[in-house]
């Protein structure tokens, strides 16, 4: 594998959503030449202005990078872009998948990719402000010595161990957010049928173990959509025998059925939730 010079890689960033965009101007603003793709390139327009380069495909943004980045929406995504760059990528180069895809798709991944490029798993815990602030929690799979100080630059990297871990890691990390979020709905809706104020059923909520599920519930100019949550909490499910996830999985899978919080921060799905509890009240 050739010498990279550090802090100098030339890094092509696949993927500028919620998450993605602030992510790729972190690199950008450390000095990383940055090429970038989106499926919508409008999307890209702001981090052009910025100083990156955008490339026509997928292809071309990978063919003289170092190190590539995706940050998708799922799976699918994921497996679509996979197509499109793996022919292209640099002998020697590193893949660092950040999405939330879980373990078996890196796995699919990895045997795709064996033996050209080192394939990191490095999916993130935090939200879109945490994104920007370069404060995301990083759980890295694999051999990522030598991407780490890159990813330093995006928040605290800890390492997982063999590739695979750090997605698995991450299916763990939401199904316990996502478990407690569902369940300070649930408890807010149990409020809302005794007839007990919102606001105090939040206060003693928040004193209790779930302090922090509540504060997510509740958090403000953050977004991670319903649609994705929906999509973590069947990764999960799917993993392994969780009733209670289940549960939880459908109430997200309805929030995302909804064109009105599909694409919205879970914290609309709080609502959703309570929501529905309250009609099916009056429907009983
Ligand atoms: N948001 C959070 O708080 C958060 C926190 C931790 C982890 N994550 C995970 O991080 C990932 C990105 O999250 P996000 O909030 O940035 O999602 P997002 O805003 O919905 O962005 C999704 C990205 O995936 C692209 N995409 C979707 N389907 C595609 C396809 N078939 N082919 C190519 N590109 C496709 C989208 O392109 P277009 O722009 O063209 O639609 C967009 O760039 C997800 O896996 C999510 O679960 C999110």
């Amino acid at each position: 594998m050739e010498q990279r010079t550090q802090h100098a890689e030339r890094i092509a960033f696949l993927g500028l959503g919620h998450m993605g965009t602030p992510m790729a101007r972190r690199l950008l603003a450390a000095g990383h030449p940055l090429t970038v793709w989106n499926r919508t390139a409008t999307k890209a327009e702001r981090l052009v202005a910025e100083g990156a380069r955008l490339a026509a495909s997928p292809a071309d943004a990978v063919r003289d990078a170092d190190v590539v980045i995706t940050m998708l929406a799922g799976p699918d995504a994921v497996r679509s872009v996979a197509d499109a760059i793996l022919p292209a990528l640099r002998e020697g180069a590193y893949w660092v998948e950040m999405s939330t895809v879980g373990p078996d798709v890196v796995r699919e991944l990895g045997e795709r990719a064996a033996g050209r490029v080192t394939l990191v798993d490095a999916p993130v815990a935090g939200s879109t402000d945490k994104a920007a602030a370069g404060e995301l929690g990083i759980l890295a799979g694999g051999d990522a010595d030598g991407v780490a100080h890159v990813l330093a630059r995006l928040g605290t990297v800890t390492r997982t161990g063999p590739a695979g871990s750090g997605a698995a890691l991450k299916l763990v990390v939401n199904t316990a957010v996502l478990g407690g979020v569902a369940l300070v709905a649930e408890a807010l809706a149990l409020a809302d049928a005794l007839g007990l104020d919102g606001d105090a059923a939040r206060t003693a909520l928040a004193r209790g173990p779930l302090g922090g599920a509540v504060a997510r519930a509740f958090a403000q100019d953050v977004h991670f959509g319903a649609d994705l949550a929906a999509k973590d909490a069947a990764l999960a499910v799917r993993a392994a025998d969780l009733p209670v996830m289940e549960a939880v999985a459908a109430h997200f899978t309805a929030a995302a059925a909804d064109p009105e919080t599909v694409h919205e921060d879970i914290s609309h799905a709080v609502s959703h939730i309570r929501g529905r509890a309250a009609r099916a009240a009056r429907t009983a």
